[in-house]
Order: C-alpha cells, then sequence, then structure tokens
C-alpha cells in the first residue's frame, strides 16, 4: 500500500497573494490539481491532504473530481507539524508514504515511480529524492559524511561551507510508514525558524541505524518549489514547454513552441501545423493536417482533418467540425455543428448552429441567436449559400440549395431551393450630397 501526504496548509507569504500559494495556476490546473493528478498517475492510492490557510477555499477549489482526505493544521509550526496532523488517520498504517509539498508541481509520476523503485530496491526506510543544481540557494541541503546521508540542512540555519553544498533537498521523501509515526515527534524546533522541519526525521532515522538513502535527479526543471510569483512564472513556462514538446514529438508541428498554449488535456494529430499565439484548452480534440493559424482561440471543441482555421478565428465552446473547412479571420463559433466542405472566411458570429456540406457563409454573416432571454438555434442544410452581411434571425432553418442574398435579414422556415432577398430598396436623389 502506498499513499500519499501533500502539505498544502502554508499562506505561501513570499508569494504576496490572498490566494493559497497552491491554488496558483500553471496553466488551467491549480498546482495542487497538478500534484495530485501526476501522483494519482503514478499509482498511489491514497491521499491525505494538509490544509490550513483557507482550507475551505481549497476543499471547494478540488470539488468532487479528487478522492481524498484532509486534515488541518491551524498554525502553520513547520513541515514536521503539518505530517503530525495525519498522525491519528496514519499512524497504525503498514507500507509506504510518500510525501511531497503542493509548492512542487513539476515532479511528476515518472518521478515519483522511480522514487519507489529505488527505495524498495535498496530496502531503505527512508529515501529522499534530491537533486544537484548549480543554485541551491533557498533550498535544504543533504549533508554527507563518510558514512553517507547525515542530515539535511535549511538555508537560513546552513554555516558558509554548507550553503556550498549543491546537492538540494527536494521536499519529497518515501518512508516507511510506521518508523515516520514513530519518530517524527521527536522532532523539536531548535532552529533559526523556531519551525518543526520536516527535513530533521533525516537525522534521526540516521542516529536510529534506519536505513537513509537518497535518489537524486539531475533535472533543475522538474525539483523547482514555487516559493514567489517568479517561480510561478517560470514554472509555468516549463510546464507549458514540456506540454508542447509531448505534442512535436507525436509531428504536431507548433512553429513556435515558447509562444503557442496548449492545455494537458487537448489531444492533436500528426501533420497539423500551430503557428504563433494560438491557444487550444480544454477537452479539444484536432485531427491531422489542420492549419491553425496565427492567434486563434479553441476551447472544448473536435476539429477533423485538412481545416484551415484563422488567424484570429475563435471557436468559443462545444464546436465541432468536420473535414476541409475554411474559418477565417474574425469568424467566431459558439455550439456550432459544422460538416465538410463550408466557407466562412471573414468577419462571422455563427452560434447556436448546425450547417450541412458545401455551404458558403459570406463576410459578415451574423446568427442572431439570443432574443433576450433564451438562445435559439439556426440550421442550413447543404449546398446553400448565405450571402454578405446576412442576419440569420433564430430560429431559423434554411433548406439545402438555398441562395440568400447578401444584405438580407431572414429568420423561420425556408425550403429547399429557394431565392431569398430581403433588403430596402436603395434610393439615389439628385443634388441632395451636402458634400
Ligand atoms: C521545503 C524544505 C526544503 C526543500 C524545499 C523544496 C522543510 C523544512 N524544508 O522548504 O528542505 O528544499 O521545501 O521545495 O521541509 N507547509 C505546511 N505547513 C507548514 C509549513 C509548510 O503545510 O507549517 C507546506 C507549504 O504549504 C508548502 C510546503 O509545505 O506547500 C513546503 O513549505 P515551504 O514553506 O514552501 O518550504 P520551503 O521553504 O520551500
Ligand atoms: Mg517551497
Amino acid at each position: 500500500m502506498i499513499r500519499s501526504i501533500v502539505l498544502a496548509a502554508g499562506k505561501g507569504t513570499r508569494m504576496r497573494s490572498d490566494k493559497p500559494k497552491v491554488l496558483h495556476k500553471l496553466m488551467n490546473k491549480s498546482m495542487l490539481e497538478i500534484v495530485l493528478d501526476e501522483l494519482t498517475l503514478a499509482n498511489i492510492e491514497e491521499h491525505y491532504l494538509v490544509l490550513g490557510y483557507k482550507k475551505n477555499e481549497i476543499i471547494d477549489h478540488l470539488a468532487q473530481e479528487y478522492k481524498y482526505e484532509s486534515v488541518v493544521q491551524d498554525e502553520q509550526l513547520g513541515t514536521a507539524h503539518a505530517v503530525m496532523q495525519t498522525q491519528k488517520l496514519l499512524k497504525d498504517k503498514n507500507g509506504l508514504t510518500i510525501i511531497t509539498c503542493g509548492d512542487t508541481p513539476l515532479l511528476n509520476a515518472d518521478i515519483f515511480n522511480n522514487l519507489i523503485q529505488e527505495h524498495q530496491k535498496n530496502k531503505n526506510d527512508l529515501t529522499i529524492l534530491t537533486a544537484k543544481i548549480n543554485e541551491p540557494f533557498g533550498y535544504g541541503r543533504i549533508v554527507k559524511n563518510s558514512s553517507g546521508i547525515a542530515g539535511i540542512v535549511e538555508e537560513k540555519d546552513a554555516n558558509e561551507i554548507e550553503k556550498e553544498i549543491n546537492e538540494i533537498n527536494t521536499g519529497v521523501f518515501c518512508v516507511d510508514n510506521k518508523y515516520l509515526f514513530k519518530h517524527i515527534s521527536d522532532i523539536l524546533n531548535n532552529n533559526n525558524q523556531k519551525e518543526y522541519y520536516l527535513t530533521d526525521i533525516v537525522k534521526i532515522f540516521v542516529e536510529k541505524k534506519l536505513n537513509v538513502g537518497s535518489h537524486c535527479i539531475c533535472d533543475k526543471e522538474s525539483i523547482l518549489g514555487v516559493n514567489d510569483v517568479d517561480a510561478l512564472s517560470l514554472a509555468r513556462k516549463i510546464y507549458k514547454k514540456r506540454i508542447n514538446k509531448f505534442h512535436l514529438q507525436n509531428g504536431v508541428d507548433i512553429i513556435d513552441i515558447n509562444n503557442t498554449y496548449i492545455e494537458k488535456n487537448v489531444k492533436i494529430e500528426k501533420n497539423t501545423i500551430i503557428y504563433p499565439g494560438v491557444s487550444i484548452s480544454g477537452e479539444t480534440r484536432i485531427g491531422e493536417n489542420n492549419i491553425i493559424l496565427e492567434n486563434t482561440k479553441i476551447n472544448n471543441s473536435i476539429i477533423g482533418n485538412n481545416n484551415n482555421i484563422g488567424p484570429m478565428a475563435h471557436m468559443r465552446d462545444e464546436c465541432s467540425v468536420g473535414n476541409n473547412n475554411r474559418i477565417g479571420n474574425f469568424v467566431e463559433l459558439k455550439s456550432v455543428l459544422l460538416s465538410n466542405n463550408v466557407k466562412a472566411a471573414h468577419l462571422t458570429y455563427l452560434g447556436d448552429c448546425e450547417i450541412d456540406e458545401n455551404v458558403n457563409i459570406g463576410c459578415g454573416v451574423i446568427t442572431a441567436n439570443y432574443d433576450g432571454s433564451n438562445k435559439h438555434k439556426t440550421k442550413i442544410g447543404k449546398n446553400c449559400f448565405i450571402g454578405s452581411n446576412t442576419n440569420l434571425i433564430a430560429p431559423c432553418s434554411i433548406g439545402d440549395g438555398t441562395l440568400v442574398a447578401a444584405g438580407t435579414t431572414v429568420g423561420g422556415i425556408i425550403e429547399s431551393s429557394k431565392f431569398v432577398i430581403g433588403r430596402t430598396k436603395t434610393q439615389i436623389k439628385e443634388n441632395r450630397s451636402s458634400l
């Protein structure tokens, strides 16, 4: 049995924000959600959260989506004190406990898995996840002597020699649960911050002749602890780059990976080209051979193959687009079911509508889908031509092969193969120009 304890009670004073630190988001997900996702991916079965500062806000934020138990640390007296709050629930349990922090969101499932394997292979009682980095400032340093690991010293308590150590504590421990709770109350707060440091458990285990080891990762990105907004911005950049690189490896041609926003759950197939400034979010699925041009935004939509979208198109929500369509600049789609070979090349709003194949939507076409209190649907049959600046007043249904002349305002049911025109007659008056 492997469980996790996630420390998330702190306010995160260094963030200079009223929001609990772990609720700050990298992209669409908070750091805490990302940590829980990765622990779950690593097959860790139970999660115990230590909450304190604005705990109800955190519980509301996680809503029903996550399974966990929480304990409350009313006063944040240090990371060991935080773990102690789980004592009642966990002290009699066998198995392994992974302790991690809610502010290290770049540690992924592979890292947790490797740590557990290393722990089991070496028959350790405690394994510290460490990293060797060039700029160890701010992290706890791993102190070693001739017999191996001796302890961890925090930045604020380190002497000049210890500050030179470049192997650091990532904040993650894999520990035999029974030993953890046997010794955690031996930790004292006799340090510069008057806090109960979890890191002091290492020295205690060494003194009790328990097996203490480390698993070192040479990856300065994954271990990043987010303590201030500067680090949050760096973590976000790394997280975004990782997602984009994953798509590159699958044959998605992202032209500028530093300037493309793709959320984690998005799926894209090979040979789709994505130009700079594109944002793809939610549960969007995109097929093969699409071209998505600059500054297009797509949310919660499904796109088939061979479509040409943008620049500056906006697929707001719940759109489903087939194959070989053209959705051009300043075209906004919301709840649209688009078949194949449809062209909406410029300046158009299509909301709550179904459009069948081979339809041309002229420039400036608008579906007036909202009557002030309710939304209504527009349906356009196959092979229609909807002229420029047409207002389609929903509910509206246009039969196959109908031509709507430019500038028409139309609603209701129009049968197939009609010619629809509704414009005010233009009058030209002589000698009336004021110019
Ligand atoms: C901690 C480690 C340090 C390590 C670093 C890695 C300790 C004493 N130090 O330092 O060795 O290099 O993480 O990022 O463990 N928390 C509580 N209750 C508390 C205090 C903290 O729940 O009383 C939570 C915080 O909300 C946070 C996490 O524990 O999510 C870590 O606390 P933080 O203050 O960020 O510790 P660091 O200074 O980063
Ligand atoms: Mg931290």
